[in-house]
């Protein structure tokens, strides 16, 4: 990223920051969707406590509230204006200021219903103007005039602006944004724009710097972390030519105790990549494979690019090459002309694979892609049932595959006390299942072997060895 683009920012933040300053102003986020949208909030943090605001998660006691919206599912879009029906009273009492950000605010038919039924909110930016935040800001602040900060041009990677983290053992890093895929549910790459990879340099020093600080996991973030680096601009002077030669150099980072990477795409998972997570001991064997749906013939209607037959013998060659590997999935039920015939080849797939852990959707028709324009869409009623069937059978095999885990042990990373109860500690094993524990609460941020006493459905019990 161009430095003055940075430096632009970083004196925005100044500006707001004197503005503010012995004010005592808080701030409140509400992030919706997936975890490149948590790390963008991160920056968002970043930014706002920069610029002299505190944290609160009290909307009622707040001189600013940021969302920071998703539009990947339609349930996202209620939450956000529900929520901002809520806030219309605080805006009124106090003049909290109101700001819209993320992949909704991307979308023309949002922005004209915000205009039109909340009216009330002050600042609407976009995915890629979320580092123009803090110019926005002061511009309302100064001008106390409404502002609207959408472009529909891919931004270009910013690197260099504050960050506050929510977590201090596991930490997000995104290595990419975008997508060119163009699966034809999902609305991502009209919302997120293309594929731009980062540099790969800026990616090992801020996995470096998260190392000195002690945190202990990473998760490497993009819409499809295997096509880091083989598209758009990716002239960068750096040894790292692809994302296996990423993970390698990530595993090399003292410090760093496990490393997670979301999402790959069934397509493009080569096997330089499957040899690198084998040789690679950091690398958690837990892979999140998204299936989608297990038809052939709905594969192609999403424009996958692969079949059912192609996806299993990928997860069967990997579970060859590696066979401690595991997998966690996505499932839409109800893409349109799925039939039960469809459904049941989904329902074999889940039974062939045994995830271990499963996100399931169901159909959400998204405005402006090939999709929504389909004319066989099922009804929402068979979405419905059939997302009930699937949830059984996934809980059913979640439920077997608890009780394998009892009586061995398991490395597990202690992230912290549990929410319930602050004299059990809770943290998860290699593949990512929550595991809680007695133990001293200087065990945190490290990894301990636990023996596995008991299962309940969505957390194991464990004993120390
Ligand atoms: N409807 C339902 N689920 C969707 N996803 C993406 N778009 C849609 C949609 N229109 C799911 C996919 C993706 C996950 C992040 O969200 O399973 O992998
Ligand atoms: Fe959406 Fe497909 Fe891109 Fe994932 S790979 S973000 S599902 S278009």
């Amino acid at each position: 990223m161009a430095k003055i683009e940075v430096d632009k920012q970083l004196e925005d933040i100044k500006k707001v920051a004197s503005l503010n300053e012995g004010k005592n102003l808080k701030y409140c986020i509400l992030t919706m969707g997936c975890q490149l949208n948590e790390n963008d909030s991160e920056k968002l943090c970043g930014m706002m406590e920069s610029m002299n605001y505190t944290k609160t998660d009290k909307l009622s006691d707040t001189d600013l509230i940021v969302f920071n919206t998703c539009c990947v599912r339609e349930n996202a879009e209620d939450k956000l204006f529900g929520k901002l029906g809520e806030v219309k009273k605080y805006k009124e009492a106090k003049g909290t200021i109101i700001a819209i950000g993320g992949c909704m605010m991307q979308e023309k038919h949002i922005v004209d219903k915000l205009k039109q039924s909340y009216p009330f909110f002050d600042i609407v930016f976009g995915t890629h103007t979320l580092h123009q935040f803090p110019k926005d800001l002061y511009t309302k602040i100064f001008e106390n005039k409404r502002i609207e900060d959408v472009l529909d041009i891919d931004g270009e990677v910013i690197e260099g602006l504050p960050i506050s983290r929510n977590d201090n053992i596991k930490a997000s890093v995104t290595i990419m944004n975008g997508c060119n895929n163009f699966c034809s549910y999902c609305i991502v790459p009209y919302v997120r724009g293309r594929e731009r990879s980062r540099n790969p340099e800026d990616i090992l020093n801020e996995v470096k710097s998260l190392a000195k600080q002690g945190y202990k996991e990473i998760t490497l973030l993009g819409q499809n972390v295997n096509s880091y680096l083989k598209s758009g601009n990716v002239d960068f002077e750096s040894d790292v030519k692809s994302f296996a030669d990423l993970l390698r150099e990530v595993n090399k980072i003292q410090g760093i105790e496990r490393i997670r990477f979301v999402s790959p795409h069934p397509k493009d998972f080569t096997d330089d990549v499957i040899e690198t997570i084998r040789d690679c001991d950091k690398v958690c064997k837990i892979i999140h494979l998204p299936l989608q749906s297990g038809s052939t013939k709905v594969l192609k209607a999403m424009n996958r690019k692969y079949t059912k037959e192609q996806y299993v013998k990928l997860a069967k060659k990997m579970k060859e090459i590696i066979p401690e590997i595991v997998f966690s999935t996505d499932i839409i039920v109800g893409f349109p002309g799925e039939t039960e015939e469809d459904f049941e080849d989904t329902l074999d797939v889940v039974k062939q694979i045994h995830f271990e852990q499963v996100y399931m959707f169901i159909y959400s028709r998204r405005v402006g892609t090939p999709g929504d324009r389909m004319e066989n869409q099922v009804p929402d009623e068979i979405k419905h049932k059939r997302f009930d069937k699937l949830k059984a059978l996934v809980e059913s095999q979640i439920q077997e595959n608890n009780q394998k885990y009892i009586g061995t042990v398991q490395k597990v990373l202690v992230e912290g006390c549990s929410k319930t109860n602050q004299d059990v500690l809770t943290g998860r094993t290699d593949s990512n299942k929550v595991v809680n524990f007695e133990g001293s609460k200087d065990l945190i941020g490290n990894i301990v072997e636990l023996k596995i006493v008991s299962e309940h459905m969505w957390y194991l019990k464990g004993k120390i060895v």
